[in-house]
């Protein structure tokens, strides 16, 4: 029997009309639609962004969870567990279609698949759909170009240790902070500390509807924020 597909179907950052084409067309000829999926991170967005778009009556659901967790052995065990699942559908000859939010290969947990499915199934083929990412439609929702001429853009996740990430902040013309919930009052007085407040705007669920776009980061203090949101530096 022919083994199938693995594809990394990027699904965009939560408008379903940004979804694409492809992605639509690959989801709708998978049997198998993987969903990477943790309690804090709401990847299950991901499902909701694509059922509009893709009948999932006749096809396997297959839940992949991941704990948020910096523990090694724990990832390590989820990932293994999740590449194993994936690889039994593909030896069985389906086609699995693993939806991510945003890009699949940018900051998502797919990339960490690839090499465990194909440590598991070597002849095991895999195609990526590039997703609309974050970063591109949260620019787009703060209307705020990410780099023109010869300006430098960095994207870290803001959880970086403190010291190069006031270099960072210095030594670029736009700095993307990811990741930025947790950290978020201790971005607000680097910022501060820095002269940037001003320059930074703030998105959060993004092209979901209760999306919030604000150039107030100061209003923000002390809430509780959710996990999609960034914040985007623009000098
Ligand atoms: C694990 S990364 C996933 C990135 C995703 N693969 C992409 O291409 O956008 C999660 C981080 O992406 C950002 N993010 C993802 N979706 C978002 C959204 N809809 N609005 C704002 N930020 C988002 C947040 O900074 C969040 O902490």
């Amino acid at each position: 029997m022919n083994i199938g597909m693995l594809y990394g179907v990027g699904v965009g950052p939560g408008d379903p009309e940004l979804l694409t084409l492809k992605a639509v067309k690959v989801l709708k000829a998978a049997d198998v639609i993987a969903i990477p999926k943790s309690k804090e991170e709401s990847d299950s967005i991901a499902l909701s962004i694509v059922k509009g778009s893709v009948d999932l009556l006749n096809k396997e659901t297959l839940e992949l969870m991941f704990p948020m967790t910096k523990d090694k052995e724990v990832l390590i065990k989820a990932r293994g567990n999740a590449a194993a699942a994936i690889a039994d559908r593909l030896e069985a000859g389906k086609n699995v279609a693993c939806i991510t939010l945003g890009d699949p290969l940018f900051y998502s947990t797919f990339s960490y698949l690839i090499p465990l499915v194909l440590e598991k199934l070597p002849q095991a083929e895999i195609k990526i759909i590039p997703g609309i990412s974050s970063v591109m439609a949260s620019a787009a929702a703060a209307i705020t170009p990410l780099a023109e001429a010869d300006e430098r853009l960095a994207v870290i996740p803001a959880t970086y240790e403190l010291e190069k990430f006031r270099d960072v902040l210095n030594d670029f013309d736009t700095i993307v902070l990811m990741k930025v919930n947790k950290v978020f009052d201790k971005v607000l007085g680097l910022l501060s500390e820095l002269g940037l407040k001003d320059r930074a705007v703030f998105v959060e669920r993004c092209g979901g509807e209760n999306q919030r776009v604000g150039r107030n980061l100061e209003i923000l203090r002390g809430e509780r924020l959710d996990y999609l949101s960034m914040v985007i530096v623009k000098k």
